[in-house]
Protein backbone atom coordinates (compact mmCIF):
# COMPACT_ATOMS: atom_id res chain seq x y z
CA UNK A 1 0.00 0.00 0.00
CA UNK A 2 -0.13 2.94 -0.88
CA UNK A 3 0.34 5.58 -2.92
CA UNK A 4 -2.66 7.95 -3.43
CA UNK A 5 -3.17 11.42 -5.52
CA UNK A 6 -5.73 13.65 -4.10
CA UNK A 7 -6.48 16.32 -6.38
CA UNK A 8 -9.36 19.08 -7.80
CA UNK A 9 -12.21 17.96 -9.80
CA UNK A 10 -13.13 21.08 -11.03
CA UNK A 11 -11.75 24.32 -11.18
CA UNK A 12 -9.54 24.59 -7.42
CA UNK A 13 -10.53 25.25 -4.15
CA UNK A 14 -12.69 22.31 -3.59
CA UNK A 15 -11.32 21.85 -0.33
CA UNK A 16 -8.59 19.70 -0.03
CA UNK A 17 -7.11 20.81 3.50
CA UNK A 18 -10.45 18.24 4.40
CA UNK A 19 -9.06 15.23 2.58
CA UNK A 20 -5.18 15.72 4.22
CA UNK A 21 -7.27 15.88 7.60
CA UNK A 22 -9.29 12.77 7.27
CA UNK A 23 -5.90 10.91 6.67
CA UNK A 24 -3.94 13.24 9.44
CA UNK A 25 -1.60 10.69 11.05
CA UNK A 26 -1.46 7.97 8.73
CA UNK A 27 0.81 9.29 5.91
CA UNK A 28 4.46 8.90 5.86
CA UNK A 29 5.42 12.00 3.17
CA UNK A 30 3.29 14.31 1.51
CA UNK A 31 4.19 15.72 -1.76
CA UNK A 32 3.42 18.36 -3.99
CA UNK A 33 3.73 17.68 -8.03
CA UNK A 34 3.28 21.01 -9.88
CA UNK A 35 1.99 24.58 -9.04
CA UNK A 36 3.97 26.88 -6.84
CA UNK A 37 2.69 29.48 -4.66
CA UNK A 38 -0.75 30.12 -7.01
CA UNK A 39 -2.02 27.08 -4.43
CA UNK A 40 -3.97 27.69 -1.69
CA UNK A 41 -4.62 25.23 1.23
CA UNK A 42 -6.63 25.86 4.80
CA UNK A 43 -5.61 23.55 7.32
CA UNK A 44 -7.04 23.49 10.89
CA UNK A 45 -4.83 22.45 13.64
CA UNK A 46 -6.70 22.31 17.11
CA UNK A 47 -7.45 25.78 17.15
CA UNK A 48 -5.40 27.20 14.83
CA UNK A 49 -5.87 27.57 11.11
CA UNK A 50 -2.58 27.98 8.67
CA UNK A 51 -2.87 28.93 4.87
CA UNK A 52 -0.22 27.65 3.02
CA UNK A 53 0.65 28.60 -0.43
CA UNK A 54 3.64 26.84 -1.48
CA UNK A 55 4.28 24.03 1.19
CA UNK A 56 2.25 20.87 1.35
CA UNK A 57 -0.12 20.36 4.15
CA UNK A 58 2.39 17.26 5.50
CA UNK A 59 4.47 20.19 6.92
CA UNK A 60 1.66 20.41 10.00
CA UNK A 61 1.77 16.91 11.07
CA UNK A 62 4.84 15.77 12.90
CA UNK A 63 5.55 12.20 11.32
CA UNK A 64 4.91 13.38 8.10
CA UNK A 65 7.89 14.26 5.21
CA UNK A 66 6.98 17.41 3.37
CA UNK A 67 8.76 17.20 -0.12
CA UNK A 68 8.45 19.56 -2.64
CA UNK A 69 8.70 17.89 -6.13
CA UNK A 70 10.40 18.29 -9.34
CA UNK A 71 7.48 19.61 -10.91
CA UNK A 72 6.67 22.70 -8.69
CA UNK A 73 7.90 25.94 -9.24
CA UNK A 74 9.46 27.57 -6.12
CA UNK A 75 9.62 31.13 -5.38
CA UNK A 76 12.57 30.73 -2.85
CA UNK A 77 11.37 34.22 -0.81
CA UNK A 78 8.30 32.56 -0.56
CA UNK A 79 9.65 29.23 0.70
CA UNK A 80 11.55 31.29 3.50
CA UNK A 81 8.78 33.21 4.52
CA UNK A 82 6.09 30.64 4.78
CA UNK A 83 8.78 28.91 6.92
CA UNK A 84 9.47 31.13 9.08
CA UNK A 85 6.37 31.80 9.46
CA UNK A 86 5.48 28.36 10.48
CA UNK A 87 8.78 28.19 13.01
CA UNK A 88 7.28 31.25 14.58
CA UNK A 89 4.24 29.46 15.20
CA UNK A 90 6.04 26.75 17.24
CA UNK A 91 6.02 24.16 13.92
CA UNK A 92 9.06 21.91 13.06
CA UNK A 93 9.65 22.04 9.32
CA UNK A 94 13.26 20.58 9.70
CA UNK A 95 12.27 17.78 7.92
CA UNK A 96 11.05 19.01 4.46
CA UNK A 97 12.76 17.73 1.34
CA UNK A 98 13.05 20.11 -1.81
CA UNK A 99 13.69 18.42 -5.10
CA UNK A 100 17.30 19.91 -7.00
CA UNK A 101 15.38 19.81 -10.20
CA UNK A 102 12.41 22.02 -9.33
CA UNK A 103 12.42 25.59 -10.98
CA UNK A 104 12.73 28.69 -9.50
CA UNK A 105 10.28 31.92 -9.92
CA UNK A 106 12.42 34.04 -10.40
CA UNK A 107 11.93 38.09 -9.94
CA UNK A 108 11.94 38.50 -13.43
CA UNK A 109 9.58 35.62 -14.03
CA UNK A 110 6.96 37.94 -11.71
CA UNK A 111 7.53 41.02 -13.66
CA UNK A 112 6.81 39.25 -17.18
CA UNK A 113 3.78 37.73 -15.23
CA UNK A 114 2.27 41.26 -14.73
CA UNK A 115 3.16 43.05 -17.34
CA UNK A 116 2.03 40.24 -19.77
CA UNK A 117 -1.62 40.43 -17.87
CA UNK A 118 -1.64 44.17 -18.22
CA UNK A 119 -0.87 44.28 -21.69
CA UNK A 120 -3.43 41.28 -22.51
CA UNK A 121 -6.25 44.22 -21.06
CA UNK A 122 -9.94 42.10 -21.84
CA UNK A 123 -7.77 39.30 -22.86
CA UNK A 124 -6.24 38.51 -19.56
CA UNK A 125 -6.16 35.00 -17.79
CA UNK A 126 -6.32 36.98 -14.46
CA UNK A 127 -3.59 34.43 -12.86
CA UNK A 128 -2.18 35.31 -9.75
CA UNK A 129 0.25 37.59 -10.51
CA UNK A 130 3.06 35.07 -8.59
CA UNK A 131 4.96 34.19 -11.70
CA UNK A 132 3.91 30.82 -12.51
CA UNK A 133 3.18 30.43 -16.23
CA UNK A 134 6.38 32.79 -16.94
CA UNK A 135 8.47 30.31 -14.42
CA UNK A 136 7.45 27.27 -16.64
CA UNK A 137 7.49 28.85 -19.89
CA UNK A 138 11.36 29.30 -19.34
CA UNK A 139 11.32 25.23 -18.09
CA UNK A 140 9.64 24.78 -21.24
CA UNK A 141 11.73 26.80 -23.84
CA UNK A 142 15.07 25.37 -21.66
CA UNK A 143 15.73 28.56 -20.29
CA UNK A 144 14.95 27.79 -16.48
CA UNK A 145 16.98 28.11 -13.55
CA UNK A 146 16.47 25.00 -10.86
CA UNK A 147 17.26 24.37 -7.45
CA UNK A 148 20.65 23.21 -8.14
CA UNK A 149 21.64 26.02 -9.80
CA UNK A 150 22.26 28.11 -7.02
CA UNK A 151 25.13 25.93 -5.79
CA UNK A 152 26.84 26.74 -8.66
CA UNK A 153 27.41 30.89 -9.49
CA UNK A 154 29.30 30.96 -12.77
CA UNK A 155 26.33 28.27 -14.14
CA UNK A 156 23.75 30.37 -13.07
CA UNK A 157 25.28 33.86 -14.06
CA UNK A 158 24.87 32.12 -17.30
CA UNK A 159 21.78 30.90 -17.58
CA UNK A 160 20.31 34.29 -15.80
CA UNK A 161 22.10 35.90 -18.52
CA UNK A 162 20.21 33.62 -20.78
CA UNK A 163 16.58 33.90 -19.69
CA UNK A 164 16.63 37.99 -19.50
CA UNK A 165 18.57 37.73 -23.46
CA UNK A 166 14.74 38.12 -24.88
CA UNK A 167 12.76 39.04 -22.01
CA UNK A 168 15.12 42.20 -21.84
CA UNK A 169 14.14 43.23 -25.31
CA UNK A 170 10.37 42.26 -24.48
CA UNK A 171 10.50 44.51 -21.41
CA UNK A 172 12.46 47.46 -22.81
CA UNK A 173 10.62 47.60 -26.52
CA UNK A 174 7.20 46.41 -25.89
CA UNK A 175 6.41 46.78 -22.69
CA UNK A 176 8.00 50.15 -21.94
CA UNK A 177 9.67 48.95 -18.88
CA UNK A 178 13.24 48.77 -17.13
CA UNK A 179 15.78 46.64 -18.49
CA UNK A 180 16.66 44.11 -15.61
CA UNK A 181 20.32 43.51 -14.46
CA UNK A 182 21.36 40.05 -14.67
CA UNK A 183 24.04 40.84 -11.74
CA UNK A 184 21.29 41.85 -9.77
CA UNK A 185 19.27 38.89 -9.69
CA UNK A 186 22.14 36.04 -9.28
CA UNK A 187 22.75 38.28 -6.24
CA UNK A 188 19.44 37.66 -4.66
CA UNK A 189 18.80 34.59 -5.57
CA UNK A 190 22.44 33.35 -3.93
CA UNK A 191 21.08 34.95 -0.96
CA UNK A 192 18.70 32.07 -0.64
CA UNK A 193 20.57 29.43 -1.59
CA UNK A 194 22.65 28.26 2.13
CA UNK A 195 19.32 29.07 3.66
CA UNK A 196 17.57 26.46 1.16
CA UNK A 197 20.34 23.79 1.06
CA UNK A 198 19.48 22.00 4.01
CA UNK A 199 16.41 21.13 2.58
CA UNK A 200 17.64 19.88 -0.92
CA UNK A 201 17.71 16.51 -2.10
CA UNK A 202 16.95 13.89 -5.07
CA UNK A 203 13.70 13.70 -4.17
CA UNK A 204 12.58 11.27 -6.73
CA UNK A 205 15.34 8.38 -5.18
CA UNK A 206 13.53 9.23 -1.58
CA UNK A 207 10.15 8.78 -2.94
CA UNK A 208 10.74 5.84 -4.42
CA UNK A 209 12.65 4.01 -1.88
CA UNK A 210 9.76 5.29 0.80
CA UNK A 211 7.46 2.88 -1.76
CA UNK A 212 9.36 0.42 -2.07
CA UNK A 213 9.42 0.45 1.70
CA UNK A 214 5.82 0.26 1.99
CA UNK A 215 5.13 3.83 3.40
CA UNK A 216 2.13 5.80 2.70
CA UNK A 217 2.68 8.59 -0.21
CA UNK A 218 0.18 11.45 -0.77
CA UNK A 219 0.34 13.05 -3.68
CA UNK A 220 -1.35 16.25 -3.08
CA UNK A 221 -2.69 18.32 -6.06
CA UNK A 222 -2.59 22.49 -6.31
CA UNK A 223 -5.77 24.06 -8.45
CA UNK A 224 -7.62 21.22 -10.17
CA UNK A 225 -8.83 19.50 -13.18
CA UNK A 226 -10.24 22.34 -15.23
CA UNK A 227 -7.13 24.36 -14.58
CA UNK A 228 -4.43 21.82 -16.45
CA UNK A 229 -3.07 23.03 -18.90
CA UNK A 230 -3.70 19.72 -21.10
CA UNK A 231 -7.06 19.31 -19.69
CA UNK A 232 -8.86 22.28 -18.48
CA UNK A 233 -10.14 25.45 -19.89
CA UNK A 234 -7.08 26.51 -22.18
CA UNK A 235 -6.30 29.23 -22.08
CA UNK A 236 -7.79 29.93 -19.13
CA UNK A 237 -5.87 27.51 -17.07
CA UNK A 238 -2.75 26.75 -14.73
CA UNK A 239 0.30 25.85 -16.41
CA UNK A 240 0.92 22.81 -14.95
CA UNK A 241 -1.12 19.13 -14.81
CA UNK A 242 -2.69 18.90 -11.72
CA UNK A 243 -4.49 15.92 -12.89
CA UNK A 244 -3.55 12.58 -11.83
CA UNK A 245 -0.97 11.88 -14.68
CA UNK A 246 1.11 14.92 -13.10
CA UNK A 247 2.01 13.16 -10.34
CA UNK A 248 4.14 10.86 -12.15
CA UNK A 249 5.78 13.19 -13.89
CA UNK A 250 6.09 15.86 -11.05
CA UNK A 251 7.19 14.00 -8.47
CA UNK A 252 9.40 11.18 -10.88
CA UNK A 253 7.14 8.34 -9.62
CA UNK A 254 5.89 5.65 -12.18
CA UNK A 255 1.98 5.46 -13.22
CA UNK A 256 2.04 1.77 -11.92
CA UNK A 257 2.84 2.63 -8.02
CA UNK A 258 -0.39 4.66 -7.85
CA UNK A 259 -3.40 2.90 -5.97
CA UNK A 260 -5.43 5.49 -5.54
CA UNK A 261 -7.25 8.72 -7.09
CA UNK A 262 -8.99 11.12 -4.61
CA UNK A 263 -10.90 13.39 -6.52
CA UNK A 264 -12.00 16.73 -4.33
CA UNK A 265 -15.50 17.63 -5.50
CA UNK A 266 -17.44 20.16 -4.27
CA UNK A 267 -21.46 19.76 -3.90
CA UNK A 268 -21.36 23.10 -5.92
CA UNK A 269 -19.09 24.87 -8.53
CA UNK A 270 -16.16 27.70 -8.30
CA UNK A 271 -14.03 29.25 -10.25
CA UNK A 272 -11.22 32.21 -9.70
CA UNK A 273 -9.88 34.17 -12.22
CA UNK A 274 -11.42 34.37 -16.37
CA UNK A 275 -12.83 31.58 -18.27
CA UNK A 276 -16.20 29.96 -19.08
CA UNK A 277 -18.29 28.71 -16.63
CA UNK A 278 -21.23 27.18 -17.93
CA UNK A 279 -23.37 26.69 -14.33
CA UNK A 280 -22.16 29.93 -12.72
CA UNK A 281 -24.65 32.22 -11.01
CA UNK A 282 -25.36 35.77 -11.18
CA UNK A 283 -28.24 36.06 -9.13
CA UNK A 284 -28.71 35.86 -5.27
CA UNK A 285 -28.15 32.30 -5.13
CA UNK A 286 -24.58 32.69 -6.61
CA UNK A 287 -24.26 35.76 -3.98
CA UNK A 288 -25.46 33.20 -0.89
CA UNK A 289 -23.13 30.07 -2.26
CA UNK A 290 -20.11 33.27 -1.67
CA UNK A 291 -21.63 34.37 1.61
CA UNK A 292 -22.21 31.06 3.10
CA UNK A 293 -19.36 29.05 1.18
CA UNK A 294 -16.66 31.64 2.37
CA UNK A 295 -15.70 31.25 -1.30
CA UNK A 296 -12.97 33.75 -1.46
CA UNK A 297 -9.14 32.94 -2.92
CA UNK A 298 -6.79 31.81 0.29
CA UNK A 299 -4.26 33.16 -2.21
CA UNK A 300 -5.53 36.37 -3.71
CA UNK A 301 -8.49 37.46 -1.34
CA UNK A 302 -10.61 37.54 -5.00
CA UNK A 303 -14.35 36.65 -4.33
CA UNK A 304 -14.72 33.34 -6.55
CA UNK A 305 -17.42 33.20 -9.00
CA UNK A 306 -19.98 30.30 -7.70
CA UNK A 307 -22.79 28.50 -9.61
CA UNK A 308 -24.45 25.37 -9.32
CA UNK A 309 -23.14 21.29 -9.56
CA UNK A 310 -21.90 20.58 -12.99
CA UNK A 311 -22.35 16.80 -13.83
CA UNK A 312 -20.21 17.22 -16.97
CA UNK A 313 -17.33 18.27 -14.99
CA UNK A 314 -17.51 15.68 -12.38
CA UNK A 315 -17.71 12.95 -15.10
CA UNK A 316 -14.88 14.30 -16.95
CA UNK A 317 -12.44 14.74 -13.80
CA UNK A 318 -13.28 10.81 -13.54
CA UNK A 319 -12.06 10.03 -17.18
CA UNK A 320 -8.72 11.83 -17.70
CA UNK A 321 -7.69 11.26 -14.00
CA UNK A 322 -8.95 7.73 -13.55
CA UNK A 323 -10.76 8.97 -10.01
CA UNK A 324 -11.36 5.45 -7.88
CA UNK A 325 -12.85 7.62 -5.47
CA UNK A 326 -14.74 11.38 -4.81
CA UNK A 327 -14.45 13.35 -1.69
CA UNK A 328 -17.37 15.51 -2.08
CA UNK A 329 -17.28 18.84 0.49
CA UNK A 330 -19.13 21.69 1.53
CA UNK A 331 -22.74 19.48 1.28
CA UNK A 332 -23.76 22.00 4.36
CA UNK A 333 -23.52 24.73 2.16
CA UNK A 334 -26.27 23.92 0.08
CA UNK A 335 -28.68 23.46 2.99
CA UNK A 336 -31.72 25.65 3.19
CA UNK A 337 -32.49 25.38 -0.53
CA UNK A 338 -35.81 24.03 -0.87
CA UNK A 339 -34.51 23.12 -4.76
CA UNK A 340 -31.27 21.97 -5.73
CA UNK A 341 -30.95 22.51 -9.21
CA UNK A 342 -28.21 20.00 -10.79
CA UNK A 343 -26.38 20.40 -14.18
CA UNK A 344 -26.61 17.40 -16.17
CA UNK A 345 -26.39 17.96 -19.65
CA UNK A 346 -25.63 21.35 -21.90
CA UNK A 347 -27.28 22.54 -24.43
CA UNK A 348 -24.64 23.18 -27.84
CA UNK A 349 -26.42 25.77 -30.58
CA UNK A 350 -29.69 23.73 -29.80
CA UNK A 351 -28.18 20.22 -29.36
CA UNK A 352 -27.76 18.61 -26.23
CA UNK A 353 -24.16 17.34 -25.20
CA UNK A 354 -24.04 14.98 -22.28
CA UNK A 355 -19.97 14.59 -22.21
CA UNK A 356 -17.86 17.87 -21.61
CA UNK A 357 -17.09 19.32 -25.24
CA UNK A 358 -13.22 19.48 -26.28
CA UNK A 359 -14.05 22.32 -28.19
CA UNK A 360 -13.44 25.72 -26.43
CA UNK A 361 -15.84 27.37 -28.87
CA UNK A 362 -18.57 24.77 -27.75
CA UNK A 363 -17.89 25.19 -24.11
CA UNK A 364 -18.04 29.34 -24.25
CA UNK A 365 -21.91 28.56 -25.88
CA UNK A 366 -23.07 25.68 -23.50
CA UNK A 367 -26.12 26.35 -21.72
CA UNK A 368 -27.02 24.05 -18.25
CA UNK A 369 -29.35 21.81 -18.73
CA UNK A 370 -30.66 21.68 -14.65
CA UNK A 371 -32.69 19.02 -13.10
CA UNK A 372 -33.67 20.16 -10.10
CA UNK A 373 -33.44 18.07 -6.63
CA UNK A 374 -35.38 18.31 -3.11
CA UNK A 375 -33.47 20.17 -0.73
CA UNK A 376 -32.83 19.39 3.30
CA UNK A 377 -33.08 22.14 5.94
CA UNK A 378 -31.89 20.06 8.94
CA UNK A 379 -28.59 20.73 9.87
CA UNK A 380 -26.00 18.61 9.01
CA UNK A 381 -23.21 19.06 10.49
CA UNK A 382 -23.22 16.91 13.02
CA UNK A 383 -23.99 14.07 11.24
CA UNK A 384 -21.31 11.03 11.70
CA UNK A 385 -22.66 8.61 9.53
CA UNK A 386 -24.79 8.55 6.17
CA UNK A 387 -27.53 7.55 7.73
CA UNK A 388 -27.93 10.66 9.99
CA UNK A 389 -28.56 12.66 6.76
CA UNK A 390 -31.59 13.66 5.68
CA UNK A 391 -33.04 11.69 3.08
CA UNK A 392 -33.18 14.40 0.73
CA UNK A 393 -29.14 15.14 1.16
CA UNK A 394 -28.89 11.67 0.48
CA UNK A 395 -30.52 11.16 -2.48
CA UNK A 396 -28.54 14.83 -3.51
CA UNK A 397 -25.05 12.70 -2.54
CA UNK A 398 -26.93 9.14 -4.38
CA UNK A 399 -27.91 11.20 -7.50
CA UNK A 400 -24.33 13.17 -7.59
CA UNK A 401 -22.59 9.83 -7.52
CA UNK A 402 -24.03 8.23 -10.15
CA UNK A 403 -23.64 11.22 -12.41
CA UNK A 404 -20.26 11.34 -11.48
CA UNK A 405 -18.85 7.81 -12.32
CA UNK A 406 -16.43 7.14 -9.02
CA UNK A 407 -18.14 6.41 -5.34
CA UNK A 408 -18.04 9.39 -2.80
CA UNK A 409 -15.69 8.14 -0.28
CA UNK A 410 -16.50 10.84 2.13
CA UNK A 411 -18.84 13.81 2.40
CA UNK A 412 -17.70 16.68 4.27
CA UNK A 413 -20.30 18.10 6.29
CA UNK A 414 -19.20 21.41 8.07
CA UNK A 415 -15.69 23.21 8.36
CA UNK A 416 -14.48 21.55 11.25
CA UNK A 417 -11.33 19.10 11.05
CA UNK A 418 -13.84 16.45 12.34
CA UNK A 419 -17.40 17.64 10.26
CA UNK A 420 -16.50 14.55 7.71
CA UNK A 421 -18.44 11.10 7.16
CA UNK A 422 -16.10 8.43 5.80
CA UNK A 423 -17.58 6.28 3.86
CA UNK A 424 -14.80 4.13 2.49
CA UNK A 425 -11.23 4.30 3.96
CA UNK A 426 -8.87 6.19 1.73
CA UNK A 427 -6.39 4.01 3.33
CA UNK A 428 -7.69 0.20 2.88
P1 LIG B 1 -1.76 31.16 -12.54
O1 LIG B 1 -1.75 29.77 -12.00
O2 LIG B 1 -1.36 32.21 -11.52
O3 LIG B 1 -0.99 31.29 -13.83
O4 LIG B 1 -3.29 31.54 -12.93
C1 LIG B 1 -3.97 30.88 -14.00
C2 LIG B 1 -5.43 30.61 -13.64
O5 LIG B 1 -5.49 29.62 -12.62
C3 LIG B 1 -6.18 31.83 -13.08
O6 LIG B 1 -7.52 31.73 -13.51
C4 LIG B 1 -6.10 31.62 -11.58
O7 LIG B 1 -7.16 32.26 -10.90
C5 LIG B 1 -6.24 30.10 -11.50
N1 LIG B 1 -5.66 29.54 -10.29
C6 LIG B 1 -4.35 29.39 -9.99
N2 LIG B 1 -4.20 28.80 -8.80
C7 LIG B 1 -5.43 28.53 -8.33
C8 LIG B 1 -5.93 27.87 -7.16
O8 LIG B 1 -5.20 27.38 -6.29
N3 LIG B 1 -7.28 27.77 -7.06
C9 LIG B 1 -8.11 28.24 -8.02
N4 LIG B 1 -7.69 28.86 -9.12
C10 LIG B 1 -6.36 29.00 -9.28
Amino acid sequence: MPALVLLGAQWGDEGKGKATDLLGGSVDYVVRYQGGNNAGHTVVVGDQKYALHLLPSGILSPGCTPVIGNGVVVDPAVLLSELSGLNERGVDTSKLLLSGNAHLITPYNITVDKVTERFLGKRKIGTTGRGIGPTYADKINRVGIRVQDLYDESILMQKVEAALDVKNQLLTKLYNRRAIEAGQVVEELLGYAEQIKGYVADTTLILNKALDDDKVVLFEGGQGTLLDIDHGTYPFVTSSNPTAGGACTGAGVGPTKINRVIGILKAYTTRVGAGPFPTELFDEDGEALRRIGGERGVTTGRDRRCGWFDALIARYATRVNGLTDFFLTKLDVLTGWEQIPVCVAYEIDGKRVEELPYSQSDFHHAKPVYETLPGWSEDITKAKSFSDLPKNAQAYVKALEEMSGAPISAIGVGPGRDETIEINSFLS
